[in-house]
């Protein structure tokens, strides 16, 4: 096996992400100045863990029974009897609001003859948990309640039928589920996380847009899309005036949590157009300098950058519209892409700039197809209480761009990233070299999902 001494740095010319942050108007965050990337293998990785069924079953049985996986939010189960169906591959687990206000997560399958006792990808309330094919029924603790023609059943011990459970768990809002009654805590799982978020409180958040594509790829190849920004001139050109891409600061912190952080409003590296500090700001802030009238738009002060006006803009506007003080949060928290993958399908994005999770997750038992979720979080306004938002489905043919709410540059910057995915996983199957060759540091986060995975896979 090849592998690299020392740790691993970026070598791509230009400003380094630190570099960056140390020119905003406020010390960076010390958090953000943490930098880890130990070396790793350069082997080449074999197509077949993204084409086998085989390969795919031995995931099932090893990695998501065994890892905890944000399932769904605080919001999607507020009061008693609330549930929400979290599904994975073949298995699917309700998560369940008690009376004494705990979480249960039960798994979703009738103890009778089988049937699915909520349908999937559902949510709502019910008093109870009745099967809807014979009805027999649980009290919302899983204790067995119910059996109609009980004097058909004098063999049945209604103790040991119990629904059986899962691990639930609750952190910053996020619930998280666990098939392994044996696992560690989520707290312990989560490694670095818990510490590096302390500042980043999403609990009086709440998800506005919740938008869930289905791909034909399997689930890591679209997970993987979003672990680097190698692709960035060529995916997304419009995106390297604005965002720092090949400059990107990865990180890997343990086997579950890797990062990278990324600076906007300022030009990548790849970028050619050489903008001032205010086109920087037009584009990044205000949108389509075509369509802001000019005496509209902010303007960057002497000895300022664009990055420090937009902090201070974002600012004002979470203070004025949601009372929300970022005060004790340096500039580049309050704008930056800062970006946490949770081992294996989780990315959440750190401080208030971008505040959404995406998920890739096995569509079924199809190792060719994954869904994408991509949930977007506001700020509850004082007093308030909004529902979570909807989920909208949509198919490959769709593009995010038809989805109410969902910005031009976001839906376009999706689109192309979704886009890419099919092809890719094409190619994976047409390959006759049968592996890729990853970046040593621009990918090697990638890297370490993998390495991980072969650590749950060998136990
Ligand atoms: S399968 Fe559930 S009650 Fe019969
Ligand atoms: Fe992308």
């Amino acid at each position: 096996m090849n592998v690299e001494v020392g740790r691993i740095e970026s070598k791509t010319p230009g400003k380094s992400y630190e570099d960056i942050i140390r020119g905003d108007s406020t010390p960076p965050a010390e958090v953000l100045l943490r930098r880890s990337n130990p070396p790793q293998s350069t082997d080449d990785i074999p197509f077949y863990r993204y084409t086998s069924p085989e390969f795919f079953e031995l995931e099932m049985q090893k990695i998501w029974r065994k890892v905890w996986q944000f399932a769904c939010r605080d919001e999607h189960v507020r009061e008693p009897g609330d549930y929400y169906v979290y599904d994975i591959g073949r298995y699917s687990i309700v998560i369940v609001r008690q009376d004494d206000g705990g979480l249960k997560a039960y798994h979703n399958s009738c103890l009778h003859r089988g049937t699915k006792l909520k349908p999937s990808q559902s949510s709502g309330y019910s008093a109870s948990i009745q099967c809807p094919y014979h009805g027999w029924t649980w009290n919302l603790d899983g204790t067995l309640n119910e059996v109609p023609c009980s004097w058909e059943f004098p063999h049945l011990d209604y103790e040991k039928n119990r629904l059986p459970e899962a691990l639930v768990e609750s952190w910053n809002g996020f619930i998280f589920i666990n098939m392994d009654l044996n696992a560690v805590p989520l707290l312990e799982y989560l490694e670095v996380v818990p510490e590096h978020f302390a500042k980043w409180d999403f609990t009086n958040w709440y998800p506005y847009l919740h938008i869930q594509k289905e791909l034909s790829c399997n689930w890591k190849t679209a997970q993987e899309a979003f672990m680097e920004a190698y692709h960035t001139p060529l995916v997304h050109p419009e995106m390297t005036h604005v965002v720092g891409d090949w400059n990107m600061q990865h990180d890997i912190f343990g086997d579950h949590v890797s990062r990278d952080l990324c600076a906007l409003a300022v030009s990548s590296p790849t970028s050619k157009l050489g903008l001032t500090e205010q086109d920087l700001l037009d584009r990044s802030l205000l949108g389509d300098p075509e369509i802001v009238p000019a005496e509209k738009r902010v303007k960057v002060g002497d000895g300022e950058t664009a990055r420090i006006v937009m902090a201070r803009e974002m600012r004002k506007t979470f203070k004025d519209t949601y009372s929300l003080d970022l005060s004790h949060l340096s500039d580049a928290e309050v704008i930056d892409s800062l970006k946490y993958n949770i081992f294996p399908n989780l990315f959440i994005y750190g401080g208030p700039g971008l505040p959404q999770i995406q998920q890739a997750r096995p569509l079924g038992m199809d190792v060719n197809r994954c869904t994408l979720d991509v949930i977007v979080f506001r700020p509850v306004k004082p007093g308030e209480e909004p529902d979570p938002a909807q989920v909208v489905r949509i198919t490959e043919a769709n593009s995010y761009k038809d989805v109410p709410g969902v910005s031009a540059f976001m839906g376009d910057v999706l689109d192309q990233d979704t886009q890419i995915l099919a092809w890719q996983h094409e190619g994976m199957l047409a390959s006759e070299k049968g592996a890729e060759t990853l970046a040593r540091y621009q990918e090697s986060r990638i890297r370490r999902v993998h390495e991980t995975m072969d650590k749950y896979l060998s136990r």
